[in-house]
Parts: C-alpha cells; sequence; structure tokens
C-alpha cells in the first residue's frame, strides 16, 4: 500500500519507518529541511534504540523516502497524520497548529476513498472537526483516529508489535470502509494477534488521553505513598512490590521517584484538564490536577533531601548529577525531572555537573547554565554527592566500592531507588531514596 506520513518527528519518523517494515511503500513529510535530510541519510534525528538500523534496513528497499514538499503525498492511499501537539505557551490546553497546518497542506492532494487518518494525541472533538473539513474537500473521502501508543526508548518495537490498535471511525461502525483499509495497512500485527478495536471518533480520541492519565496517576499514586512512607518510615519499593502482586493492581508503573516527565504524560493530563473544562466536564478531572502537583511537589522534595544529606546547605556543594534525560533509553530532555532538580541545585547555590550518555546535547540547549560532562568517572570526580535522577543501566551497575576512590564525599541520592541499598551503606555510603527509611 502507498502510504504518506505528515510530520517526521518522534512519532512519525518511527511510524514511517515501520510501515516501510511491513511491506508498505511510504513516503514521510516535514517542514523540517534538516530533520529530512537526517533521515534521508538514514539517520535518526533523535536518539531511539534501533531505528537507525532500521532506517537503513527499509531505505535500502527502495520502499521508504523522505520530502519536504507536502504534494509527495499525492497518490497515496493512507495518509497519517503525525505531528506535535504540545502546550500552549501560558495555558493548559494543547496546541492544534500543526495539526491543522498538515491538514490543510494534505487535502488538495487526498483523492475521493483515500483515508487521512490521525495518529498525533488531540483533544477530544477534534476529529469530526477534521473529518467535516474533510468532507468538504474530498466527500468520498475518510477520516479515522488512530491513536499512538508508543513508549520513547521502546518506539519501534511499540509500534511493531503494539498492544491494541484502536481505530476512531464514523460512528463506530464495523463495517466502516475505513476499517478494511486500515486492517491491510496493519496486517502484519494483526496476524501476530494484536488485538483490533473499532469506536467512534471521540472514544478513539479519549482512549489515548485516559491511558496517559491513568499511567500518571499510578506514578503520582506511588509517589504519594513515597511521601506517607517518608513520614512513617516504611519502604515504598516493598510496598509497591507488595501491592502489585495484586493482579487487579499490577507492578508495573509503580516505580517512586522524582516523578514523570516527557513530552506527553505532563502535558497530556494538562490538556485533557483543560479540554473537559471546555467541555463542561472539568469536576470529573479536577483529581489531575492533585496528580500534576504531587508530581512536581518530587522535585522540591528532592532538592530538599540533598540539602538535608549536604548538611543542610548547599551552597558551594559539588553536587553531581547521574542522568538529565526525562528516562533511560532517550535522549529527550522536555519537562524532564532530573534536569530541573539539577537547575534548581545549582539556583540555591550548588556547584553542579550533569551527565549523561545520550541527552547532553539537548540538555545544554534548554539549561545552558549547568556545567555538562560527558564522561562518567570525570564527572563523578571529587564530587561532594551524587544524584542518580535517570535510571541508565551504567548508573545502575556502579560499584560502591569503585566510586568510592573518585568521590569527596560518600553520599548518594537515588532518585529512582534502583540501587542496593544495603549494599552501599556497606560500603561506607550515606544513602538516601525516595519514600526509603
Ligand atoms: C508515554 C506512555 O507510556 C506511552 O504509552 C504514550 O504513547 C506516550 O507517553 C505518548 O503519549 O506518546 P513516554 O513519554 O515515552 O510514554 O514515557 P513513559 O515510559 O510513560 O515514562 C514517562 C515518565 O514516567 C518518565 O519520566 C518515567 O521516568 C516516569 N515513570 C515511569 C516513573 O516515574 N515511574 C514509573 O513507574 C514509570
Amino acid at each position: 500500500m502507498r502510504i504518506s506520513v505528515i510530520g517526521c518527528g518522534y512519532l512519525g519518523a518511527v511510524h514511517a519507518a515501520c510501515m516501510a517494515k511491513l511491506g508498505h511503500e511510504v513516503v514521510g513529510i516535514d517542514i523540517d529541511e534538516r530533520r529530512i535530510l537526517e533521515l534521508s541519510a538514514s539517520r535518526a534525528p533523535f536518539y531511539e534504540p534501533g531505528l537507525d538500523e532500521l532506517l537503513k534496513d527499509v531505505q535500502e528497499t527502495g520502499r521508504l523516502s523522505f520530502s519536504t514538499d507536502v504534494s509527495a503525498a499525492a497518490g497515496s492511499t493512507v495518509h497519517f497524520i503525525c505531528v506535535g501537539t504540545p502546550q500552549k505557551k501560558g495555558e493548559n490546553g494543547a496546541d492544534l497548529r500543526h495539526v491543522d497546518a498538515a491538514m490543510e497542506a494534505l487535502l488538495p492532494n487526498v483523492r475521493p476513498s483515500d483515508l487521512v487518518v490521525g495518529k498525533s494525541t488531540v483533544p477530544v472533538g477534534t476529529a469530526s472537526r477534521l473529518a467535516d473539513l474533510l468532507s468538504e474537500y474530498q466527500p468520498d473521502a475518510h477520516l479515522v483516529w488512530n491513536p499512538e501508543f508508543l513508549r520513547e526508548g521502546h518506539a519501534v518495537e511499540d509500534t511493531l508489535s503494539p498492544d491494541r490498535l484502536v481505530y476512531g471511525v464514523e460512528e463506530g461502525s464495523e463495517d466502516h470502509a475505513a476499517v478494511t483499509i486500515l486492517d491491510e495497512v496493519y496486517s502484519a500485527p494483526l496476524a501476530n494477534g494484536t488485538p483490533r478495536l473499532v469506536t467512534d471518533h471521540p472514544t478513539a480520541e479519549l482512549v489515548k488521553a485516559a491511558a496517559n492519565s491513568f499511567l500518571a496517576t499510578k506514578i503520582s499514586f506511588i509517589n504519594a505513598m513515597a511521601e506517607v512512607c517518608e513520614a512513617s518510615g516504611a519502604d515504598v519499593t516493598r510496598l509497591a512490590d507488595a501491592i502489585g502482586m495484586d493482579d487487579r493492581i499490577g507492578r508495573k508503573f509503580l516505580n517512586a521517584g522524582i516523578g514523570f516527565g516527557g513530552g506527553c504524560l505532563p502535558k497530556d493530563i494538562r490538556a485533557f484538564m483543560a479540554r473537559a473544562g471546555e467541555l463542561g466536564a472539568d469536576q470529573a478531572l479536577t483529581f489531575l490536577r492533585e496528580v500534576d502537583s504531587i508530581n512536581m511537589r518530587r522535585r522540591t522534595r528532592v532538592v530538599e533531601l540533598t540539602r538535608e544529606l549536604c548538611g543542610g546547605s548547599l551552597l558551594g556543594q559539588h553536587i553531581t548529577v547521574l542522568g538529565a534525560a526525562f528516562k533511560p533509553e532517550s535522549d529527550d530532555v522536555r519537562d524532564s525531572p532530573a534536569l530541573s532538580i539539577a537547575a534548581q541545585l545549582q539556583l540555591q547555590g550548588a556547584v553542579v555537573t550533569v551527565t549523561d550518555p545520550k541527552a547532553l546535547q539537548n540538555a545544554e540547549k534548554r539549561f545552558p547554565e549547568l556545567q555538562y560532562e560527558p564522561d562518567l568517572d570525570t564527572a563523578m570526580a571529587g564530587a561532594d554527592t551524587l544524584l542518580l535522577l535517570t535510571e541508565w543501566q551504567q548508573y545502575k551497575d556502579l560499584d560502591p566500592f569503585e566510586v568510592s576512590e573518585r568521590v569527596n564525599g560518600l553520599r548518594m541520592l537515588d532518585g529512582r531507588n534502583v540501587l542496593d541499598a544495603a549494599k552501599w551503606r556497606a560500603s561506607g555510603w550515606q544513602y538516601r531514596g525516595l519514600g526509603r527509611p
């Protein structure tokens, strides 16, 4: 099948490459010339495990090309909209400028019976609005909302073998012509047993908002428990293990720590609250405000704990922050709790050095005032206190005996609760986790 993918950021670049991997003929389109040049040279413009290899692999087959010209979409049967929907400046709502611009540019290239398939995360109601627009230009084409659930760091596997496929079609009818076409697009994952749900437009849009809100709530729930554990001397990691053994609860996403960040969960829960407000259903989502505030409180808590660990004052303390990315296996620093904590420590007088295996270039653009050191040993040399804030494997593997020889003070704040506390303490370290005694 011939497919166009409008928007080649995180979602679109991975989606285009994966669709070509599934055997389709794909053109990826983006207005950003540099990004298109990189992708055309089989280089991912961000770090995502396996993506460079996949791009090379599919480009050699001739099934994947990239263009800055939206008219390259003409002739495709399916057009995926994969542009970003960032938070509006100074507001909670989502900025739909890129979605609207992509749709407008695409319309003259849509033929009767083509499918326009939205994958971007949008406020509920957007799909129906775009469907009306499409039917004005091309009454026989269809608009489908097909939300994406990929995680950064696992984006390729999540796209090739998703947990589920959701198709939001007009009136939610299983017999809709668009269902047959999308089934052909996803024939490989469907043949491998991926479940597929057909819904109406608003349900499909809400599935995405609800899924991310649930994940954010789960993380903030365990972080709230961490606060109570800290007040009562209990251990939140054991608590999570124990409640997670109940199938109805499950252990995943119950890792207490410095909280969630990234380009999705924070802005998605805010956009969801804003949209519910517009719909007159704001009360239904006031709990998400609490989810957000528990999450932001973690950052302040870490700064306070670090101050305690440093003997009451941060002034002049040499602190090395291990990790800048919002999570491991990613170079994404959007709303990264690690970087935000590093910046607050520096503002309060500490001398902060940040290290990360992949995210330093992006971090430097966002917080140029911080000091960055790519080499882990050099970054730790002479530090009074270490903070583990992104759980990269190399940090989890650190040996407390070996690290002791490099640093100035034996203080470790484990912001992700991933180190063996007993081992670090036995090596003479003052170890602090979050929500752990
Ligand atoms: C999230 C969702 O997991 C994806 O399903 C969704 O498709 C994506 O957003 C999106 O909307 O595009 P992602 O932002 O890549 O994916 O990251 P997650 O793996 O969800 O992690 C989010 C944050 O939560 C990270 O900062 C992570 O460190 C934190 N987290 C995660 C915790 O603090 N504790 C946990 O137990 C799990």
